[in-house]
């Protein structure tokens, strides 16, 4: 099992540490354009293997793409990060031809790959590949949902100052500080809906703090995340290689799913050997209905920004 990761940077980087240690990939290839940076974070990451305990061979390339020939998967994190203050989606003039540019090479020397998206604004980026390559559908997976509802879980452990391993829970919708939908209706602890236990004050709040995380961490960090976003990915990857069937709210291409088309937003999603396997049709409230169907409305706003 072959993986490519598109961009040394912390997240890639990441992404990279994440897949190693896991090790069920016999090669991870790094590449950045950066003269010598993904040489160094790979013989970095490389240095930790007899601590770490892994065989996953971890090797760098300056803009080569040839290093990344029949690569299973690709993950894309190449492009700016967004600093304090900045929406996602106002990446989109620098991230968009680096997006397209970066999905060329890689199916140039993998035809056969299946990318992951990470690159901002994820959802547009996403859409930008299917609209820009020929790869199916189901080998084209943007990666948002995971990391939001990572960071929906946190937000409810929190508040139900539980552990997290007790806690489940979904975000569904654009990856955009407005757009996301945390399915608080769904969530619960235990097998309990989490309603048993908090407010709908509470809850609100929950889901609130959940839909800014990446900006909240942005004013923080004074960049984007990197530890959860790289996991996240690495989860989506490892469904992927280990042909796990998992779930995971992904941003796929709807032709009709959840009355939406021509757009790419996440939703529940089954991750397998062939990538994105099933879209999950799950029962919505009124309310989540209406907030999916808004942030459509927001993410094909972004994608009219494309110049396609
Ligand atoms: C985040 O939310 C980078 O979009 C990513 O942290």
């Amino acid at each position: 099992m072959k993986v490519t990761v598109v961009g040394a940077g912390a997240v890639g980087a990441s992404c990279a540490e994440y897949i190693a240690i896991k090790d069920f990939a016999s090669e991870v290839v790094i590449l950045d354009i950066k003269e010598g940076f993904a040489e160094g974070k790979a013989m970095d990451l490389m240095q930790t293997a007899s601590l770490n305990g892994f065989d996953t061979k971890i090797t760098g390339s300056t803009n080569d793409y040839s290093k990344t020939a029949n690569s299973d998967i690709a993950v894309i994190t190449s492009g700016i990060p967004r600093k304090p203050g900045m929406t996602r989606e106002e990446l989109i003039g620098i991230n968009a031809g680096i997006v397209k540019t970066v999905s060329s090479n890689l199916i140039e020397h993998s035809p056969n790959v299946i990318i992951i998206v990470v690159s901002n604004p994820m959802d547009t980026m996403t859409y930008l590949v299917h609209k820009t390559t020929n790869l199916p559908k189901n080998k084209i997976i943007g990666m948002g949902g995971a990391l939001d509802s990572a960071r929906f879980k946190y937000r409810l452990a929190e508040a139900l100052d539980a552990p997290i391993s007790d806690v489940d829970g979904m975000v569904i919708g654009g990856h955009s500080d407005t757009g996301m939908v945390p399915l608080t209706s769904h969530a619960t602890r235990n097998s309990i809906k989490v309603s048993e236990f908090l407010s709908d004050e509470r809850l609100q709040q929950v889901a609130e703090d959940t839909k800014v995380g990446g900006a909240t961490l942005t004013k923080l960090l004074g960049t984007s995340a990197w530890y959860a976003p790289g996991a996240a990915v690495s989860a989506l990857v490892q469904a992927i290689a280990c042909d796990q069937k998992k779930m995971f709210p992904c941003s796929t291409m709807l032709e009709g799913e959840y009355g939406l088309n021509d757009i790419c937003i996440g939703v529940p999603v089954i991750l397998g050997k062939n990538g994105i396997e099933q879209i999950v049709d799950i029962p919505l409230s009124d309310a989540e209905k209406a907030k999916m169907k808004e942030s459509a409305e927001g993410v094909s706003k972004t994608n009219g920004l494309l110049e396609l």
